[in-house]
């Protein structure tokens, strides 16, 4: 890569999709998952705090930022359920990764799409820890921009094959159904959520409503389940009935995040949870039996975007797939930065 001290790395979304379709999807899932269940397995080795987030009215605007000490990552995301209405997305996102040493930026990228393959590779890792080892079914409701991501990587690295496909606009299912064509999957689109869940092994929920919903009720919900929590990620946000969180067993990436925007925000907050990188890490039990309800409440975090940002730094070494960006000024002598101006005027 470039040593010109002005130039960053920049991944725009036509080279991450170039990137991507390049390495091939789940391949590039397969790969991402590794290095996001490495930094969970050196969880303590980063610095955390939970994600700066400013509410509005119809969504949200979040930093996370994160560091191991030798880098420093941090990804701006919105989340505003109502933009698909006028052909926005709900989620967007870029982010950047800084050497530590020096606090250069290494690498400025698009994250839209980047967050959904790393929230479905996240989202793989956790159901590969607890969900039954015999897993092939699972449902997804809420069929919009996530959920081929989530398919995909639970295909790569769990071998889930069946899906249930459940939204509320059949649309979004039959896109989904259509995108996923060709990829081995056998595709049911249900026309209810009882119908979608009925004998599956996973339930993914990740649908975008800015309100305590219902997705899932308990009833719905058999032994041996593994839930795959992914659209309740802010406060006032949720998806799960709260009876199901007092039947499960629950994992989350980090706890003072998720208390105040997971599923767990419903529940007291001493309530146990098991941080999921202690069950990777083999310091806490995963799931304890076949009938265990194991759920993992996503909500996304600052080391799982670091995670990304270090695959794709790798990755896109030695190929086409970034621009050199004029981000750094850059003075033939570092204190005469208004020099440096007024040459541009000659
Ligand atoms: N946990 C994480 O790390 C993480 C990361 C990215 C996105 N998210 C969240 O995931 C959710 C989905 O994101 P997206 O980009 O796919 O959004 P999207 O708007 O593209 O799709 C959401 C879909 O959910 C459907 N839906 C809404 N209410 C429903 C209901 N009651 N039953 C069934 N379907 C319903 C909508 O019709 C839509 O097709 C958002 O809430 C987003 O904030 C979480």
């Amino acid at each position: 890569m470039t040593s010109k001290l002005n130039v960053v790395p920049f991944v725009s979304v036509d080279h991450m999709m170039k990137l991507v379709l390049s390495v091939g999807v789940e391949r590039f899932l397969t790969e991402l998952s590794a290095y996001v269940e490495e930094d969970f397995r050196r969880w303590e080795s980063f610095d955390k705090v939970a994600r700066v987030a400013a509410h509005s009215p119809d969504g949200v605007i979040e930093l996370m930022p994160t560091s191991d000490g030798t880098a420093y990552g941090f990804k701006y995301v919105n989340g505003h359920p109502k933009n698909t209405r006028d052909g926005r997305q709900t989620v967007t996102a870029f982010g950047v990764l800084a050497d530590v040493a020096n606090g250069y930026p290494m690498l400025l990228t698009e994250m839209t799409l980047l967050t959904a393959l790393r929230t479905a590779a996240t989202s793989a890792v956790a159901a590969k820890h607890l969900a039954r080892g015999d897993a092939r079914t699972m449902a997804i409701i809420g069929n919009g921009a996530q959920a081929e991501f989530q398919a995909l990587a639970m295909k790569a690295l769990l071998g889930i094959d069946h899906l249930r496909l459940y939204d509320i606009d059949r649309w979004a299912s039959e896109k989904c159904a259509r995108n996923l064509d060709g990829f081995g999957f056998d595709v049911i689109t249900c026309s209810g959520t009882e119908e979608a869940v009925d004998g599956t092994d996973v339930i993914t929920t990740v649908t975008a409503a800015k309100q305590r919903a219902a997705i899932l009720t308990d009833n719905l919900v058999g032994a041996g389940v593994h839930i795959n929590a992914v659209g309740g990620d802010c406060p006032g946000k949720t998806e799960l009935h709260a009876d199901i969180l007092r039947r499960a067993a629950i994992f989350v990436e980090y706890p003072p995040q998720t208390r105040i925007e997971g599923e767990i925000q419903q529940l007291a907050p001493d309530h146990l949870v098991t941080e999921l990188w202690r069950v990777i890490a083999g310091e806490a039990e995963g799931r304890s039996s076949r009938q265990q309800i194991t759920l993992f409440d996503s909500v996304g975090f600052a080391t799982e975007d670091f995670s990304a940002l270090r695959y794709v730094r790798d990755k896109i070494a030695g190929t086409p797939f970034f621009d050199e960006l004029d981000l750094l000024a850059d003075p033939d002598e570092p204190r005469d930065l208004f020099g440096m101006l007024l040459r541009a005027a000659a």
